[in-house]
């Protein structure tokens, strides 16, 4: 088989694992789909939630030097006008004279030729790709705003607010999750370019002359982030990102690129923004010591959550082969799962196991761990595979012995194996394991 068609396989499984499980479907599906849009389910928004946990809690919480923001996604159009983005933020974009279709001019192999229907290709033009909308009732050009399409320019512009409110001293970073918007012209690939998605972005203020250190530094704590959700090392790349392929505000930026199942694109990336954002927005700095007037520079380490999604879900993906049965499951690290484990009662019809699992089991390690679920659905083969698609590590099991020996069954996602431990071993054995 070829790889392409193998690597589509793949993509699809993938695809079809989520909408199944429960973790992304289609936005506005049952009207025929939004193109680049997603909705997020259960076990989906809670392997965000645990992503984004991970992330906050390694650049915010266990650091001093790190102040949180959540800024207004509608912001006034002079932020994105001293930002570059109304006159900058535009992909070269082509239309068919037949179709009427839009493409996006890297995006096709003839510049000339439309490759839906053949039809003659115009002349490339300069697409924005901020949605812009109106706020309030007045019609006139004053109301213009428009949706973010970073979350950067919400921090920059609370700049001062931050300085005035919490008297940081340099170096220093503010840190910013939220929702982005991008009209791009081809949304592909499903959750890896969306026209919503989500963002959690760093801009890390530093004394000019130290950037190249700062940059070094955030180049290793990008790298061990991802290692710790468990994201697959080995598909990751570093590109440096040549001048004229750069944004419009960065200096040096480095690319964190995977091998997703359709190529080798961009997951996350890091840039160098000089002073060009609190420069171009009129901001500066009072240092304490010398009290002279600055502008510090900036480093910024930036995530795409949906792409931390999608590599992880291609990280964890795995297949095995038991007596002719392909086994899917998701090996996703405990920390990161949806779903720690799922408890069941080896037959729901029988009370006095259904009685044991929910109050010496379920209600002990849900209130110890929260993301523990109730599954008694269906024969318990049929269980073990669905939590397996979820990925969940432990599948608890409360069975006959249970009543007599007060031992549970305790399943291991990724080999399959049972062991038989005590109930009362049940909390420690799963938080040594997490
Ligand atoms: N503030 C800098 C900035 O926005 P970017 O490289 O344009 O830089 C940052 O975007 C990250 O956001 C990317 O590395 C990627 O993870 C994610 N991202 C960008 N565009 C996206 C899209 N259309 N769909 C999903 N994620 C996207």
């Amino acid at each position: 088989m070829k790889k392409e068609s193998k690597d589509n396989d793949l993509m699809e499984k993938i695809v079809s694992l989520c909408k199944r499980r429960g973790f992304v479907f289609q936005g506005s599906e049952i009207y025929g789909g939004l193109g680049g849009t997603f909705d997020w389910g259960h076990f989906g928004v809670a392997l965000k939630n645990n992503i984004k946990q991970s992330w906050w809690k390694k650049f915010v919480d266990s650091r001093r030097d790190m102040y949180g923001i959540d800024a207004a996604i509608l912001m006034r159009q002079e932020v994105w006008q001293a930002s570059g983005h109304v006159a900058g933020f535009a992909d070269p974009m082509v239309e068919c004279s037949k179709c009427k279709k839009r493409f996006r001019v890297d995006q096709i192999e003839d510049e000339k030729k439309c490759p839906e229907c053949g039809g003659k290709l115009g002349e490339a033009r300069q697409f924005n790709m901020m949605f812009q909308t109106k706020v309030g009732a007045s019609d006139d050009s004053s109301a213009t705003s428009y949706l973010r399409p970073e979350t950067a320019q919400g921090m920059f512009v609370n700049f001062k607010n931050t300085v005035d409110a919490f008297h940081p001293k340099l170096p220093f970073g503010m840190a910013q999750i939220g929702k982005a918007f991008r009209n791009e012209i081809t949304p592909r690939d499903f959750l890896f370019r969306q026209r919503e998605f989500e963002q959690m972005e760093i801009e890390y203020f530093v004394r000019p002359a130290d950037w190249e250190k700062h940059f070094e530094y955030w180049k290793v704590q990008m790298l061990s982030w991802m290692e710790e959700v468990g994201i697959d090392m080995s598909k990751v790349h570093e590109l440096e990102i040549a001048k004229e392929d750069r944004a419009h505000y960065s200096s040096r930026t480095v690319d964190f690129e995977f091998d997703y199942a359709f190529g080798r694109k961009e997951l996350f990336g890091l840039a160098y923004r000089t002073d060009f954002d609190l420069k171009n927005h009129k901001l500066e700095y009072i240092d304490e010591e010398d009290k002279l007037k600055m502008v510090p520079h900036v480093i910024e380490p930036t995530f795409g959550v949906d792409r931390a999604v999608l590599s992880l879900l291609l990280s964890a993906y795995k297949e095995d082969e038991k007596g002719g049965e392909v086994r899917p499951y998701l090996k996703f690290k405990p920390n990161i799962a949806p779903v720690i484990c799922a408890v069941s009662p080896l037959l729901k019809n029988k009370p006095e196991l259904v009685e044991y699992a929910n109050t010496k089991v379920f209600a002990p390690l849900k209130a110890e761990f929260g993301r523990v679920i109730w599954d008694d659905n269906g024969n318990i083969g049929k269980r073990y595979r669905r939590q397996d698609e979820i990925g969940t590590p432990f599948c608890i099991v409360v069975d006959f012995d249970t009543l007599t020996d007060d031992t549970v069954t305790v399943r291991d996602r990724d080999t399959g194996e049972q062991i038989r431990i005590k109930t009362s071993d049940l909390k420690n054995y799963i938080k040594e394991r997490i």
